[in-house]
């Protein structure tokens, strides 16, 4: 298989990327400033549809797992017009190659396309994004409706990637360091270990499984929770966590309270099941210690 990954620098596109070499797979890596460190670089920008055009033509893949977006949410409300070219714009010319060259498609959405008064939402449960991301990440996913949607929610993993630590290693290193942290306790998530999300993409690259499909740990927690299992799984002190509020935050975009993804139907159709959150911290304590 000839796999062309967007993100291919980033904390899930680098997992998928390594598994998929692991595999035996043909891999391209798609990256705009930050060299990947799996499968062939491939540099390309989302925001300039030229270059889109380009890097796909050039790879003709059988498969594309679109996971490069512009992640940061408070940018993303401020620099609207980049957020639309790089989430919408460049989402459409990637479904169209996809559609072109007829390679299938695997779309990375996220959980903030819901608005978070609810929790556990399930695949059919109704769009509302509180924020400019989650509005662009939803525009995005109306071109791949003949493909597959998979949306996750608050990525970890074992190393920082895309010039950037992910909160488990921000957390962990922040604790070794005796070092006091304020985390949240009223906002609820499904986080998603970085392998497990990566193993269950490439499921459904190979077996081409079309529709929406929530890819997430199969556990809801706080932030609050979450930080909590992660002290005790690493043997760290955990009265260094302080609770605090989302509305101590300062943050320039709205976030979801409850943004938590139901995952049963990935559980019901893969193999690759999500893991629960004691899982999922045992193996990334595991890469970690690699
Ligand atoms: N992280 C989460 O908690 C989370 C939660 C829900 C959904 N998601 C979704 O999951 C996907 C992967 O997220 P992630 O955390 O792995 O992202 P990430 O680590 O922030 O990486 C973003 C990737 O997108 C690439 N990119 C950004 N702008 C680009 C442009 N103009 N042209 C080409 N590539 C560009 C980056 O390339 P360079 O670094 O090389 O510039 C990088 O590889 C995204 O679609 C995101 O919306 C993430």
């Amino acid at each position: 298989m000839r796999i062309f990954i967007t993100g291919g620098s980033g904390l899930l596109g680098s997992k998928v990327a390594e598994i998929a070499l692991e595999r035996g797979y043909e891999v391209y890596s798609g990256y705009n400033s930050h060299k990947p460190e799996f499968g062939e670089p491939i540099k390309f920008d989302l925001a300039n549809p030229d270059s889109v055009v380009k890097a796909i033509d050039d790879v003709k893949p059988d498969v594309i797992i679109h996971s490069a977006a512009l992640t940061d949410v408070d940018k993303c409300e401020v620099e609207k017009e980049l957020a639309y070219k790089i989430n919408v714009e460049g989402t459409k010319v990637v479904a169209e190659m996809a559609k072109k060259l007829g390679a299938f498609m695997v779309y990375v959405s996220t959980d903030y396309v819901f608005d978070g008064n609810k929790g556990m939402y399930k695949e059919e449960d109704e769009t509302n994004p509180v924020n400019y991301y989650g509005y662009t990440k939803l525009l995005g996913e109306k071109f791949c409706q003949d493909f597959c949607i998979a949306r996750t929610c608050v990525i970890y993993g074992a190393k920082p990637a895309s010039g950037k630590v992910n909160f488990a290693l921000w957390l962990i290193n922040k604790l070794e360091k005796g070092e006091r942290v304020k985390i949240i306790t009223d906002q609820f998530i499904t986080p998603t270990l970085n392998t497990n999300l990566a193993k269950m993409l490439l499921e459904i690259a190979e077996r081409k499984l079309k529709g929406v499909f929530h890819l997430a740990g199969a556990t809801r927690v706080s932030r609050f929770e979450f930080a909590k299992e992660i002290a005790r799984v690493f043997g760290l002190d955990e009265n260094l966590i302080m609770p605090a509020k989302m509305s101590d935050i300062n943050w320039i975009a709205k976030r979801p309270r409850d943004s938590s993804l139901d995952t049963s139907k990935a559980t019901k159709y893969l193999n690759e099941k999500p893991y629960d959150l004691m899982k999922a911290l045992k193996v990334l304590k595991e890469e970690m210690l690699r």
